[in-house]
């Protein structure tokens, strides 16, 4: 490879890498499995060492992801939290034992212990007091989920037994177990939600919800795979987690200690099928070196410690027969080739369909109709196919194409540079899009309109009775009561929940019209600084930049959206039926009482939740800010509010208010 073509290589690397620790990290929903993004990472690693010229200390291969979200308070990790080396055969293990043996000045014995998949967490005691509780963050500092965490019943607020040091950090991975999920995701599917694609994300995504009392309900535990302090009670890992573990910690009882590499290899093909009965899911198993004093001598490298290395088992995989790719296209308007597949089965159940991503997938994998493909079922509900057996190919199959145009509509396919799916661009009139905007509309955070859902709306839209959202406004109890699976009394609740909605407040409409780009906070922030959405409409392009939050990106957006009439006439529609299109400044919810005042929440609340809180101090001219500092005026605190803001109020010397003193700031007058 000539240099210029590595620095071209390596750029993209460095940005597809990027993206898919944004995925995994901040979103999490990661694309591609972690075997998938060691191979990239694998590839930039080997060309930055070949090529050192084009070395940068940003590139991805110097760091660990980030799951920072500016949502939170950060704080610094007393010990960084780095990540493990993986390996996936026995080849690499071995090479790890070599390694590990060559460097230890004495013999050691292995820990050896499941790989749990979720996040890791690192919680901080003093004097046997929960003090704080954070993510992995970049590694060096994480966000401070205290609040979430203490709702965590496996973990003790206060530990019980002896030999406890003053100060200590446990880590552990956060688990949500496999029933649990299942029954979250088809209450998400009810309301219209995206699902979580697996266990982990779905205990990752809970830990950084801001409303601590739904992270309680979702039934999260702690599994302790680690402790640090500067007084442990023992030399060896073992037994400090033993320690632990009469400390109160959930430690999970299948770690082994291994005295060689042979009996290391034993424990893992032992689990590889045990590990399935287990409530969570796990992906592997973590070896580490039990002495303390050797894993001293070992070390660590930048980014992983040398005396530990994580084995990944293998994804299941089955072969079987590409029937058909069938196109599907989303809500946004994404077409996304799906495979049916001659039923095989999997991990326990029978497979379908899988995934084919995208049309380079398709390309790469250079799909004949008929072949006989590998398919793998990996951290993901929906399986994916991974390969393709040649030896079964018959020469005269046809190569699968990817589509030219919109299969619902007809409408000639759009790609973007820059982006793997191909688009219909028909915004207007293709219907899985059109449905797709009156599920947005109706949704719990737009208009919420409940009694109707995904089913019902494929109903509607089916036997003509609706083509957009603001059809839902004419409809009349006489033409839902005729429809199959609709009686007297669910057409009356969807009526009535239709009428209620004409209650929402402006920015939740300004969110529910599902213009591009204006998420929740964009329309909140439209919303508090337009009153009205004439007021949006006739703002030009600079007016629109002016907005704090506001790029040139957004504002095209909204100026493009208003510039198509049928836009207009659905707005025109809706506030024909008296849908809020203004700024309500209702009984104290709204005013200026909180103007010019910085206000920090912490804790657990009664009346509204958080979000509702942080809603009412914009709505009221405040500023609301996640860390305690001089700038703060006061403190909203619920039940259980952190101790370190706690602290650092008193500290400063700032009021800290609770509820009923706040609101009745708001509602005097
Ligand atoms: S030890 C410095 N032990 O895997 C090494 N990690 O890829 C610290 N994990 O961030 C990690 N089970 O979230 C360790 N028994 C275990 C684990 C474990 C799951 C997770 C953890 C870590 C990631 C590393």
């Amino acid at each position: 490879m000539k240099p210029f073509e590595a620095k071209a290589r390596i750029e993209i690397l460095r940005k597809e890498i990027e993206d898919h620790n944004h995925r995994y990290y901040v979103q999490n929903q990661p694309l591609i499995s972690d075997f998938e993004y060691d191979v990239l990472l694998n590839e930039l690693e080997t060309l930055e060492k070949k090529f050192p010229e084009f070395k940068k200390d940003d590139s991805p291969s110097q760091r660990v992801g980030s799951d920072i979200k500016n949502e939170f308070e950060q704080f610094d990790h007393e010990y960084p939290m780095l990540s493990l080396g993986n390996t996936y055969n026995e080849d690499e293990l071995r090479e790890f034992d070599n390694r590990t043996k060559k460097t230890a000045s004495g013999s050691f014995n292995y820990s050896c212990e499941l790989k749990f998949d979720g996040a890791s967490v690192s919680i901080t005691y003093i004097d046997g007091k929960l003090s704080r509780a954070l993510t992995r963050g970049d590694g060096n500092k994480g966000d401070d989920v205290t609040e979430n965490v203490k709702t965590i019943t496996s973990i003790p607020l206060s530990v019980r037994g002896s030999n406890v040091p003053e100060k200590f950090t446990v880590r552990g991975e956060i688990v949500m177990p496999r029933v649990v999920f299942e029954g979250l995701n088809n209450e998400r599917t009810k309301e219209n939600q995206p699902a979580f694609a697996n266990p982990r994300n779905a205990a990752a995504g809970t830990l950084k919800l801001l409303d601590s009392r739904i992270v309680g309900s979702r039934n999260l535990d702690c599994l302790v795979y680690v402790v640090l302090s500067d007084e442990l009670p023992h030399d060896t890992h073992s037994e400090n987690l033993k320690a632990v573990a009469g400390w109160g910690f959930k430690v999970p009882d299948s770690i082994r200690l291994c005295k060689n590499i042979e009996e290391v290899l034993k424990y893992i093909s032992t689990w590889e099928n045990q590990r399935k009965q287990l409530p969570f899911d796990t992906d592997g198993v973590v070896i580490k070196v039990d002495d303390l004093s050797i894993q001293e001598e070992l070390g660590f490298t930048s980014k992983s410690p040398r005396w530990a290395i994580a084995y990944k088992y293998k994804a299941e995989e089955a072969l079987t027969k590409l029937l058909s790719v069938a196109f599907q296209v989303g809500r946004t308007g994404a077409v996304t080739p799906v495979a049916n597949l001659e039923p095989v089965l999997l991990s326990g159940s029978t497979v379908k369909r899988a995934t084919l991503h995208n049309a380079e997938q398709i390309a790469i994998l250079d799909l004949h109709l008929g072949d006989m493909v590998y398919v793998e079922k990996g951290g993901e509900i929906i399986p994916k196919i991974v390969g393709v057996d040649h030896s079964f190919r018959n020469e005269e199959s046809r190569r699968i194409e990817f589509i030219k145009s919109c299969p619902e509509c007809g409408t000639f396919l759009v790609k973007n540079e820059g982006e793997s799916n191909h688009f219909c661009p028909n915004y207007l009139h293709c219907p899985p899009q059109l449905k797709g905007r009156i599920e947005h509309f109706i949704s719990r955070k737009a208009m919420d309109i409940d009694g109707l859902g995904e089913e019902t709306i494929d109903l509607l839209f089916s036997n003509n009775l609706i083509r957009t959202f603001a059809d839902l406004y004419d409809l009349g109890q006489e033409q839902l009561v005729p429809l199959e699976r609709l009686g007297e009394k669910s057409a009356t609740n969807i009526i009535n929940s239709i009428l209620k909605s004409v209650r929402v407040p402006f920015h939740r409409v300004l969110f529910a019209l599902g213009i591009r780009h204006v998420g929740e906070t964009v329309a909140k922030t439209l919303a508090s600084r337009f009153d009205s959405i004439d007021s949006l409409i006739n703002a030009g392009s600079d007016e629109l930049t002016s907005v704090n939050e506001i790029g040139p990106k957004i504002a095209t957006s909204i100026i493009t959206y208003f510039a198509d009439q049928e836009n207009m006439e659905l707005i025109r529609r809706l506030k024909a039926k008296g849908i809020r299109f203004t700024s309500e400044k209702t009984k104290g919810i709204s005013g200026n009482k909180l103007e010019g005042m910085v206000i920090v929440i912490s804790g657990i609340f009664q009346k509204h939740t958080r979000e509702e809180y942080k809603e009412i101090i914009e709505n009221n001219g405040g500023k609301n800010s996640t860390s305690v500092s001089s700038n703060t005026s006061f403190i909203l605190a619920g039940e259980n509010m952190g101790q370190s803001k706690k602290d650092k109020a008193n500290e400063l010397g700032i009021q800290i208010l609770d509820e009923q003193e706040f609101l009745k700031i708001i509602d005097e007058e």
